[in-house]
């Protein structure tokens, strides 16, 4: 069956997971260089990027297709992108225009879009993206919106599978991280899914105040019981990081105060012992890893001793965003799409 969108692992079986990665690795170790010739790509960036978007220019040229981006700061039309406004300010186009225009020239569209961070509900119910989504007649890939980050978790899923991390046993903790900013829920959430798909026992680790959603931790506990794995959430690092297999750091804001930028920063003033070091791996177990998404603020969710030392696997995991795309490039434009 061809792909039509790819937007959250958890619209897939764990059967269809592993055959995009044993596709992935054997379009890694067997290249396809024509499989995709005469495709194109269309690309709506929104938010910044650098592996997201380089990693994709590079497997559709890897597949013989091509792609183009647009993105705010080229040198395009202001985009508006409200609903439902008079259009008598800086920007001149809006993307109700915009992405039937650039889907059109593609085969295939992939949008990046990350949350508003104001209203906690139309976060969770990705309602920005499932609005652009709409306006797409083709297949749509999500390239991280207010929730969702599938690539990023394909790709963290076949690192785990190549680094030989237990499936079933193998305990992953996801644990909130320092960062001067509020940052958005979609790689937690993602990332919680994934590992809690993959048949993991999944502590999340977090200050007060930082609890993930009700909606997201069910969600991940519904994937669990299918998968054989566990979830879980606590405040006590300690306790959390015992026999830890992974340790995932990822930087998030207050749920608690989600949308209020000054309560948020408040609460996480106090909170820059959320760094990990060396120490976070005493008690974890002895092939313990350290994993990121990238971009991360050195010194400030993790030490320069954890992320240049032998336990941090961040460029194997970005590595993998490649492989893990043409997968998912292929089934949706390949051979039999
Ligand atoms: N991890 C990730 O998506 O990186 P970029 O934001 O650079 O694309």
């Amino acid at each position: 069956m061809p792909m039509k969108v790819f937007n959250d692992l958890a619209d897939f079986s764990i059967p269809e997971v592993e055959a995009l990665l044993t596709l992935a690795t054997r379009l890694q170790q067997k290249p396809e260089s024509t499989a995709l010739a005469g495709k194109v790509l269309a690309m709506l960036f929104l938010s910044p990027s650098l592996r997201t978007l380089s990693s994709f220019q590079a497997a559709m040229v890897r597949l013989g297709g091509g792609s183009f981006v647009i993105s705010p700061d080229m040198s395009i039309h202001g985009l508006e992108t409200r609903s439902g406004i008079v259009m008598d300010g800086v920007a001149a186009e809006h993307l109700r225009e915009a992405i039937p225009v650039i889907s059109s020239y593609g085969d295939a569209l992939g949008i990046r879009a990350f949350a508003n961070r104001t209203k906690l509900a139309e976060d969770l119910a990705d309602t920005e993206f499932n609005a652009m989504r709409a306006l797409v007649p083709k297949p749509l890939i999500n390239m991280e919106s207010a929730i969702q980050h599938p690539c990023q978790s394909l790709a963290d899923w076949k690192t785990m599978d190549e680094l030989k991390v237990p499936k079933k046993g193998g305990k992953f903790v996801l644990s909130w991280a320092w960062h001067p900013k509020a940052l958005p829920l979609a790689v937690p959430s993602a990332t919680l899914h994934m590992a809690a798909m993959r048949g993991m026992d999944v502590t999340v680790v977090r200050p007060d105040g930082f609890a993930l959603p009700p909606q997201i931790m069910d969600k991940a506990r519904k994937a669990a019981s299918l998968s054989g794995g566990s979830v879980r959430e606590t405040n006590d690092r300690k306790q959390a990081l015992e026999g830890a297999h992974i340790i995932y750091a990822k930087e998030w804001m207050s749920t608690q105060h989600y949308g209020d930028r000054v309560a948020d920063q408040k609460l996480r003033e106090e909170l820059q012992d959320w760094r990990v070091d060396d120490p976070w791996f005493a008690t974890a177990h002895g092939d313990c890893r350290f994993m990121h998404c990238l971009p991360v603020r050195r010194g400030v969710a993790v030490t320069d001793r954890v992320l240049d030392g032998p336990r941090s696997v961040v460029i194997h995991e970005a590595q993998n965003r490649m492989w893990g795309q043409m997968a998912v490039l292929y089934q949706m434009l390949g051979p039999g799409a």
